[in-house]
């Protein structure tokens, strides 16, 4: 979740590669850094923080005459946000930004450290300068140095790279990460990882595909496929429009969010996750120590994916843990002992009832941890330990791909507190890693299914309310679907535990009531189905979503077979989240930015 600028050409560059990452900004802004070559001198500026701060840094600087340069925003996946963690990466006359991940890097960086050479930073990125410098030695030129690198490089990326000897050329590649390379009238060059920053510079560009790479000099472009062949494709024209171009082509943020689960998910477990074993850098085994409870707080959306991890620490690791509403916990006086774990959980960080609770767990000696998706945020300066989602930055109001990651840290929190309780054999330990492997791929979205629901959705825009059922970890997912409906759609929706329907809701059913029942076919499938049965006796209109075929529902959204019931929890979520959307695009709501709300709340 970084973003990429470079610029080669006779303007003014220090405000161009500036100007374009603003532009990227919302993709991550922990640190962020400028290098730029003009006439053998290489400046290089980094920055933490937001980017004004590298503004501020660069006030006096300036360039005159033709120039190169690369610019990084960036979202830390591997090491802190630090500047030494901050790109550009430099070697001894070289300097490279890199979006993606470089899943060798632990392999290359042995075998460069015992070849002498002494890394400065935690990232995967700087191998990829050394690995650049020593080919350098033993190669013609740049280019077929950068090849040889690029030959070695396994895993996720677009790289731009520089070097000192070749003063006006940059080096790019793209494999799995977004490039673009585009020029303006005059013939100046630009890249970046998205459309928003080459909007109202450039005007034709070029999407690179995976496995491409090349150089550009001064008004040249060279662009070379996997066999290394020279390839010449055609340019388009730029959208013009900077919102829709942020958008990405969907035509909501929360669109956008939903089908970035699978991706994110990914970098949620990156380097996180082996055969054997959950691995947190950012913990000591030390914060489980002496712990017999773990208390979890939060609000709304964080506060449902509170509820579903409940259910994952008392069965996986066997340990006592309760949930409490942050707005709820701050005043009710409660009873804390040094002996439990106090999570927050929080997107942002900055929510005013949960930071609350933590200083109150903090004054009370708990130990306290933070489960969040903003590094640098209030509650992750506050808390003893912080994990970070890495979802990137959620702009939809209505939160999505951050509860997606909350869910999946939490589990592998769970799995963590197992493993080191020893609450858990391998066998089984191994098979939830297995399991927890496939989140990304049961969140992806399936195309044929958002159609599907696209077109369900038009028989759901009336009716006197919504319940959304489910048992056990979907009764939190019922509330999340009930949560999303209810915030952009102003229908009114509620998420209720199937078994408690008998104990007064059912009263309400009727056809004008519209019941959403989650029924996964490997978590008290039967339990679940005589719940829906009794419902549909009294007429209530039913959507079931199942991979079991089920002929008491009025509606059935068919899910893929999976082998673990959190499996199917990942797909159903994204159904229930594309059914909120696509019922408030039929009511003609505002689906990114819902009346009354805010995205972060950091009032009472
Ligand atoms: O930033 P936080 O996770 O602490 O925010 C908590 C809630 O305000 C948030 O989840 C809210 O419920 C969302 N708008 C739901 O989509």
């Amino acid at each position: 979740m970084c973003g990429i600028v470079g610029y080669i050409g006779n303007k003014e560059s220090k405000n161009i590669l500036l100007d374009g990452l603003k532009e990227l900004e919302y993709r991550g802004y922990d640190s962020a850094g400028i290098a730029i070559l003009e006439n053998d001198n290489f400046t290089s500026f980094k920055a933490l923080g937001k980017l004004k701060n590298l503004d501020a840094k660069m006030a006096e600087f300036t360039t005159s005459s033709f120039s190169v340069g690369i610019g990084h925003t960036r979202w830390a996946t591997h090491g802190k946000p630090t500047e030494l963690n901050a790109h550009p990466h430099l070697g001894e006359s070289s300097y490279v930004v890199h979006n993606g991940i470089i899943e060798n890097y632990q392999e290359l960086k042995k075998e460069l450290q015992d070849g002498g050479v002494t890394f400065l930073s935690q990232t995967d990125t700087e191998v990829i300068v050394h690995l650049f410098e020593k080919n350098l030695a033993h190669t013609a030129n740049a280019f077929e140095a950068f090849e040889r690198t690029l030959e070695r490089l396994e895993g996720a990326y677009a790289i731009l790279l520089v070097h000192k000897d070749e003063n006006d050329t940059i080096l790019f590649a793209k494999n799995g990460s977004p490039m673009i390379v585009a020029t303006d009238n005059d013939g100046d060059i630009y890249f970046a990882s998205s459309d928003a920053p080459l909007i109202g510079k450039a005007s034709n560009v070029i999407y690179l595909d995976d496995g491409q790479y090349g150089y550009v000099k001064a008004q040249e472009i060279h662009i070379y496929d996997t066999q290394g062949a020279e390839v010449h494709p055609a340019f388009s024209t730029l959208p013009t429009s900077k919102l829709s171009a942020q958008k990405e082509g969907y035509r909501f943020f929360m669109e956008k969010e939903i089908y970035e689960q699978s991706d994110v998910l990914l970098d949620t477990l990156l380097g996180r996750l082996s055969d054997e074993e959950i691995m947190f850098d950012e913990v000591d085994t030390s914060l489980l120590h002496g712990i017999d409870e773990i208390k979890l707080c939060a609000c709304g959306t964080s506060y449902h994916a509170a509820l579903t991890a409940s259910y994952l620490f008392e069965r996986e690791a066997k340990i006592r843990c309760s949930v409490e509403i942050a707005s709820e916990f701050r005043y009710k006086k409660p009873l804390l002992s040094t002996n439990t774990l106090f999570i927050v959980i929080s997107q942002s960080g900055e929510t005013a009832d949960t930071l609350e609770t933590l200083k109150m767990a903090k004054e009370a000696g708990l130990k306290t941890l933070v489960v969040c998706n903003v590094d640098n945020s209030s509650m992750v300066r506050l808390a003893d330990a912080a994990l970070l989602t890495r979802a990137g930055i959620e702009k939809g109001v209505a939160s999505t791909k951050a509860f997606a990651t909350q869910v999946t840290l939490l589990w592998m929190l769970a799995l963590y507190t197992a493993q080191t309780r020893r609450s858990i054999d391998q066998q089984a330990l191994r098979k939830q890693l297995r399991i927890l492997r496939k989140v990304p791929l049961a969140s992806k979205v399936d195309g044929a299914m958002h159609e599907r629901i696209h077109r369900l959705s038009k028989r759901y825009l009336h009716g006197h309310g919504f319940f959304f059922i489910g048992r056990d970890v979907f009764f939190p997912l019922a509330l999340e679907g009930a949560l999303k409906l209810k915030e952009i759609s102003y229908l009114h929706a509620e998420g209720y535990p199937s078994g408690e329907m008998k104990h007064g809701p059912i009263a309400l059913a009727d056809p004008e009531l519209f019941t959403i029942a989650l029924m996964p076919e490997h978590l008290l499938y039967d339990k679940m189905k005589s719940n829906v049965e009794e419902l549909s006796a009294r007429d209530s209109t039913i959507c079931a979503i199942s991979p079991l075929e089920f002929d008491k529902a009025d509606d059935f959204l068919k899910t893929r077979q999976h082998e673990h019931y959190m499996l199917e929890f990942f797909e159903m979520m994204v159904i229930v989240q594309l059914l909120s959307m696509e019922i408030t695009v039929r009511l003609g709501h505002d689906v990114d930015m819902p009346r009354n709300l805010a995205k972060s709340v950091t009032v009472e």
